[in-house]
C-alpha cells in the first residue's frame, strides 16, 4: 500500500493499527491460483489472519479452524459449516458435542489421534450423525498420527458406516522455501494411499495438503524465485499417483503481503551516540515469522520517505522501540529515516499473517492495535477499536 493511503489511514484513525489490503488480497490469491495446479481447492488456515476472512471468503473454498474460539469468529462473520474443516490438536468433547449433537454440517473433521478419532466416532454413533472425517498424517512431530494408527482405524472402521473417512491430511511445516520436504511428504503420501488400497481395499478419495509456502520477510521479494518454487510444488502434486479432488491448507501465503503495520513515533532520543525512536506499538503487537526482528531488518519505514534519495533533509539512521518495558521490545535497528520527529509512522510491511496474533498481547497491559480495512473500493473501515488488555490481567477480588 502506498505511504499517502498509509499516512491518510493513521490519520483518521489513529495507530497503532494493522491495516489490510483488500485489493492487495484478491491479486495474492489470483496470483496464488495462477500458479497452483487448477484442479486444487484453497483452504485458508484461519489461525493466519481471523481478520482476513471476510475480505478472503469470496476467493477461497474452505477455512481450515483449529479452535472453539475459531470456531466462533467464523461464526461471527457468517462462514457456513460447510466452508469449515475442524481440525487442530486439541479437539474439546463439549464443543464437537455441540456440532455433531446440533447436526451442524461440519464439511470435515480432521483426526490426529486414536483419541481424537474414538471421539468423533462414540459422537457419530451417539447421535446417528456420519462424520466426514480426514485422517492426518504425522511427519515425525506431536501432530497427526503414525502410519500405523492410521491403517489400524482403516482396518477397523474403512467399511464402517458409522464415520466418512473421505480422504488424507498432511500438514509438516510452515516457511518451507524448497520443494525438498514436498517431494518427501507427497511420496509418502502416495504410498499409503496405494498401500490402504491393496492391503484393505480402502479407497482414499480426497487429499488435504498444508504445503507450507514460504514469505520473503527480511530480503527483497523476487517474483521469479516464487513463481519456480510454486511451478516445483505444482508439478509434485500434479505427478502425484493419487488424482483426485486436492485441497491446499494456505494461511501465511495467501495473507502476509496485504497487511502494513502503522505505529506512531511518540519520543525521539540520542543515548550514547544512538537515536532510538519510542513508538506507540510494539513486538506485543507484532512479530515477524522466527522473531529474529533485529538480526535481520525487517521491511519498515517513515511513512513519507520510502525514497530516501528525493526526500530534502537530514538523513540519520534510527533504532525502533516499541513502548514495553524491555530492551527485546526492538522492532528494527539503524531504520534510515529523514528529520524523524514526534508524530512522524513507521510502517512496517508484509505483516498480513500471523505477525498480529502471535505477539505477547498482554505484557504490559497496553492496548491492542486498532485494525483498519483499506477495501477495494477505496474507502477504509475500522474493523476493532484498540481494545484494552488491563482487565485481563486484573484480579477479581
Ligand atoms: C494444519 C495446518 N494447516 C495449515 C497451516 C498453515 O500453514 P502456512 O501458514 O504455512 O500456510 C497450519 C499452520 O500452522 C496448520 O497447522
Amino acid at each position: 500500500m502506498n505511504d499517502e493511503k498509509l499516512m491518510s489511514i493513521a490519520q483518521q484513525f489513529g495507530t497503532p493499527a494493522f491495516v489490510f489490503d483488500e485489493a492487495e488480497l484478491h491479486a495474492r490469491v489470483a496470483f496464488l491460483r495462477e500458479n497452483l495446479p487448477a484442479r486444487a481447492t484453497l483452504c485458508f488456515a484461519v489461525k493466519a489472519n481471523p481478520f482476513a476472512i471476510p475480505l478472503i471468503r469470496p476467493v477461497v473454498h474452505r477455512f481450515e479452524v483449529c479452535s472453539p474460539g475459531e470456531l466462533n469468529i467464523c461464526r461471527a462473520v457468517g462462514v457456513a459449516p460447510e466452508e469449515i474443516v475442524l481440525s487442530g490438536v486439541y479437539k474439546d468433547e463439549a464443543t464437537v458435542r455441540d456440532l455433531v449433537e446440533r447436526d451442524v454440517p461440519i464439511h470435515r473433521y480432521t483426526v490426529e489421534s486414536l483419541t481424537q478419532f474414538q471421539l468423533l466416532y462414540r459422537l457419530a454413533k451417539e447421535y446417528g450423525h456420519r462424520l466426514p472425517l480426514l485422517l492426518r498424517v504425522t511427519t515425525g512431530t506431536q501432530f497427526g498420527m503414525d502410519q500405523a494408527v492410521v491403517r489400524q482405524i482403516i482396518a477397523e472402521h474403512g467399511a464402517d458406516p458409522t464415520v466418512e473417512i473421505c480422504g488424507l491430511q498432511v500438514f509438516a511445516g510452515t516457511q518451507k522455501k524448497t520443494a525438498r520436504r514436498t517431494a518427501k511428504e507427497l511420496a509418502m503420501a502416495d504410498a499409503l494411499i496405494a498401500d490402504l488400497r491393496e492391503s484393505y481395499g480402502f479407497e482414499v478419495r480426497e487429499f488435504e495438503f498444508g504445503p507450507g509456502l514460504p514469505v520473503e520477510y527480511f530480503d527483497d521479494y523476487d517474483e521469479a524465485e516464487e513463481r519456480a518454487l510454486l511451478a516445483e510444488v505444482s508439478e509434485l502434486l500434479e505427478g502425484m499417483a493419487f488424482q483426485g479432488p486436492l485441497t491446499l491448507e494456505i494461511g501465511r501465503s495467501l495473507v502476509a503481503s496485504c497487511g502494513s503495520y502503522i505505529t506512531g513515533v511518540v519520543d525521539a532520543k540520542t543515548n550514547k551516540g544512538e537515536n532510538y525512536a519510542i513508538v506507540d506499538g510494539g513486538k506485543h503487537q507484532m512479530v515477524y515469522y522466527g522473531g529474529g526482528l533485529v538480526m535481520r531488518q525487517p521491511p519498515c519505514w517513515q511513512l513519507g520517505s520510502r525514497d530516501l534519495d528525493a526526500a530534502a533533509g537530514n538523513v540519520e539512521n534510527w533504532n525502533i522501540c516499541g513502548s514495553l518495558c524491555t530492551t527485546n521490545d526492538f522492532l528494527a535497528k539503524e531504520v534510515p529515516a529523514v528529520d524523524l520527529a514526534v508524530g512522524d509512522v513507521i510502517a512496517f510491511d508484509r505483516t498480513g499473517a500471523y505477525c498480529m496474533t502471535e505477539g505477547i498481547s498482554l505484557f504490559l497491559s497496553r492496548d491492542l492495535p486498532k485494525v483498519v480495512y483499506a477495501l477495494a473500493n477505496g474507502s477504509n473501515k475500522l474493523v476493532r477499536e484498540g481494545i484494552p488488555t488491563d482487565p485481563l490481567n486484573t484480579p477479581r477480588l
